[in-house]
């Protein structure tokens, strides 16, 4: 858990320039600005959350905390809720069986869109969330190793990046811009899909591979 929260923060802070000229073209442009803050200040926490690590479940909330109280915009509240909500679904474990890492995605996709009064099609990081969960889902309910669900999860993100190019967005600064939203892509589905390639780097790692 440590090794993926701690692979997720390096590829967001490498990907911050990127994520900020997305933002620019459809929004204010602190997408990784906002992203990156928030993944120093749990990097330099990691040291913290490595004495809770009897709780799988606390790790996620540390992280969570940070978010909600580091990081300003949307994305501060909605990251934060995101890992507050995985982090509450493998509450008390000491180890993650793969289905565990697929419930605990889904639960922090679910309180993203319950907080944000999102769902798929806005053009926001649900966009990746929910098709990269149910990839997920069905990559581990048929039995594959947590790096098949994790690329199954990064493959499905990515198509949804794709699509955010394709639709208007209506959640988010992005809707203020309507139809000229059309042709970009959204910056926070884009960290979502940095985050399953961070989840699959890390588990490959973990796998010998
Ligand atoms: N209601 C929402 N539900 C889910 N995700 C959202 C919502 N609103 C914005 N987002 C996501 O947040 C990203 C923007 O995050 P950013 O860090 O730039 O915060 P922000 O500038 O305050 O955003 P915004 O002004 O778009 O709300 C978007 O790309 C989108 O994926
Ligand atoms: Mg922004």
């Amino acid at each position: 858990m440590l090794a993926a929260v701690q692979g997720f923060c390096r590829t967001v802070i490498e990907h911050e320039g990127e994520l900020n000229r997305l933002d620019n073209a459809i929004g204010d442009g602190d997408h990784g600005t906002n992203m990156a803050r928030g993944c120093r200040k749990v990097l330099a926490a990691l040291p913290d959350m490595d004495a809770t690590r009897e709780d799988l479940g606390d790790i996620l909330h540390h992280v969570g905390m940070i978010f909600i109280s580091e990081v300003g915009g949307s994305a501060g509240p909605l990251f934060g809720t995101f890992f507050l909500r995985a982090g509450m679904a493998c509450h008390g474990k000491t180890a993650m069986e793969p289905l565990d890492w697929v419930r605990s995605f889904e639960a922090g996709a679910a309180g993203v869109s319950r907080l944000g009064m999102s769902s798929e099609g806005d053009k926001t990081m649900l966009d990746a969330l929910f098709p990269a969960g149910r990839a997920m889902q069905g990559r581990a309910e048929a039995g594959a190793p947590l790096q098949d669900i994790f690329a199954a999860g990064a493959d499905a993100a990515e198509a949804g990046v794709e699509h955010t190019k394709a639709i208007q967005a209506s959640k988010g600064r992005a809707a203020y811009i309507g139809e000229r939203s059309i042709g970009h892509q959204d910056p926070g589905a884009t960290t979502i899909m940095l985050m399953l390639r961070a989840l699959h780097r890390t588990s490959a790692e973990a796998d010998g591979g």
